[in-house]
C-alpha cells in the first residue's frame, strides 16, 4: 500500500475519476464528500471498477470540529487533493456569498489543519478561467499568461483561492502545493460505471449534447457563431477526465518525491488543441450516429471567443500528456449518458 491520500469532493466528476487513478496504482484514499452535488453511489461506481470503496466521510469541509477528527483519526495522511468547492458560474453571480463561504472557507479550514497536523502536500484545482480571454501573444495560454480579472465570483475564488495558497506556503515553510488549472474536462469512465451528472439542465456544451442525443433535451442552442474562429464559434480545450486524473497522480508522485522545485507550483493542463462548439457537435454525431438537431442563437454572455493550454510544462515536468483521441472521449460521454437513461 503507497501513501494515504485525502480526496475532498471525492464523489464528483474529476474527483471520482481521480480516486480510480489513485487507487489503481495503490494509494489508500479517504474521500471527504458532503453530496451537496454528487450521490453517495459514486462509491459503488468507484468499487466496480478498482474492487473495493474507498474509506467515506459524509463531512463538510467547512465543519472545522468534523474535519479535526479526521485529522487526528488519520494522523498519516501525506498529501491532500482538494477538489470539493461549489463550481457553476451562474449560480455564483447570483449567490456570491454562499460561494465565497464554500470555497474559500473549506481551503482556509484545510489550510488551518495541515499546518496544525504537519500534513504538508496539497493539490488544487484551479481553472483556466482565471487567465480570462488571454491577449492573442498568450494562445496557447501557458502558465505565464497575466491573470485577468474575475468574470465571476466563482472565478474569484479560484483566483483568492490560489492566492491564499502562495499566502500560506510563504508563511508555513513546510507546505508544498501544486496548482492544477483545468480547462474544459468532458468525458467518462471507459467502464461507465462512473461520469457527469449535472444537476438539471446543463450548462455545459457536452452534458447538454448528451442529453440532447437521449432525447432530455430537444435541442442544443449554440451561442453564437459570428466569433473570430474559423467557423464563427468558440473554441476551448476539451480534456478528458481520465487524463485529467491522472495528472493529479502524477502530482502526487513529485510531491510525496520531494521533486518541487518552488513552495508553489502551477501547471496548465489541457491537450494543446483548440477545438470549435461545431467541431465537437460534428464529432459526437460522427462517432455515435446519433444526430443532435441544433440551432445557432445569440452569444452567451460573459463567453471567452477562444483558449487552448500550451500543456508543455505538465508535459515535461509531471511527465504527462493528454492523449485520449476526441472521438473516443465523446464515445465514452455517450456510454455513460446510455448507461444513466438505461438506453440500450
Ligand atoms: C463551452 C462552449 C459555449 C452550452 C467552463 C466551465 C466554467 C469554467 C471555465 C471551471 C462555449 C458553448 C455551451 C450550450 C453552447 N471552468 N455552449 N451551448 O464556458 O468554457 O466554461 O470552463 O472552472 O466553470 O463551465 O464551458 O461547456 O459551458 O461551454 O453553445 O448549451 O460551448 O458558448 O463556447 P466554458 P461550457
Amino acid at each position: 500500500m503507497k501513501a494515504k491520500i485525502l480526496v475532498t469532493g471525492g464523489c464528483g466528476f474529476i474527483g471520482s475519476h481521480t480516486v480510480v487513478e489513485l487507487m489503481e496504482q495503490g494509494y489508500e484514499v479517504i474521500i471527504v464528500d458532503n453530496l451537496s452535488n454528487s450521490s453517495i453511489e459514486v462509491l459503488d461506481g468507484i468499487k466496480g471498477i478498482v474492487g473495493k470503496a474507498p474509506e467515506f466521510y459524509n463531512v463538510d469541509c467547512l465543519d472545522y470540529v468534523s474535519m479535526e477528527k479526521l485529522f487526528t483519526e488519520h494522523p498519516d495522511i501525506q498529501g491532500i487533493i482538494h477538489f470539493a468547492a461549489s463550481k457553476a458560474v451562474g449560480e455564483s453571480v447570483e449567490k456570491p456569498l454562499l460561494y465565497y463561504r464554500n470555497n474559500i472557507g473549506s481551503l482556509v479550514n484545510l489550510l488551518e489543519l495541515m499546518a496544525e497536523h504537519h500534513v504538508p502536500n496539497i493539490v488544487f484545482s484551479s481553472s483556466c478561467t482565471v487567465y480570462g480571454q488571454p491577449d492573442a501573444e498568450h494562445l496557447p495560454v501557458d502558465e505565464t499568461a497575466p491573470v485577468k480579472k474575475a468574470l465571476s465570483p466563482y472565478g474569484n475564488t479560484k483566483q483568492i483561492n490560489e492566492e491564499i495558497i502562495c499566502d500560506q506556503a510563504h508563511a508555513n515553510e513546510e507546505l508544498r502545493a501544486i496548482i492544477l488549472r483545468y480547462f474544459n474536462p468532458i468525458g467518462a469512465h471507459p467502464s461507465a460505471l462512473i461520469g457527469e451528472l449535472p444537476n438539471g439542465v446543463p450548462q455545459n456544451l457536452l452534458p447538454f449534447v448528451t442529453q440532447t442525443a437521449a432525447g432530455l433535451r430537444k435541442q442544443l442552442k449554440i451561442f453564437g457563431n459570428d466569433y473570430n474562429t474559423p467557423d464563427g464559434t468558440c473554441i476551448r480545450d476539451y480534456i478528458y477526465v481520465v487524463d485529467l486524473a491522472k495528472a493529479h497522480v502524477k502530482a502526487i508522485e513529485r510531491m510525496l518525491a520531494k521533486d518541487t522545485k518552488d513552495h508553489v507550483e502551477v501547471f496548465n493542463l489541457g491537450t494543446g488543441k483548440g477545438v470549435s462548439v461545431l467541431e465537437l457537435v460534428n464529432t459526437f454525431m460522427a462517432v455515435t450516429g446519433v444526430n443532435i438537431p441544433y440551432e445557432i442563437v445569440s452569444r452567451r454572455e460573459g463567453d471567452i471567443e477562444q483558449v487552448w493550454a500550451k500543456p508543455d510544462k505538465a508535459n515535461t515536468v509531471l511527465g504527462w500528456k493528454a492523449d485520449t483521441p476526441l472521438s473516443e472521449v465523446l464515445a465514452s460521454a455517450w456510454k455513460w449518458e446510455k448507461k444513466v437513461r438505461h438506453i440500450n
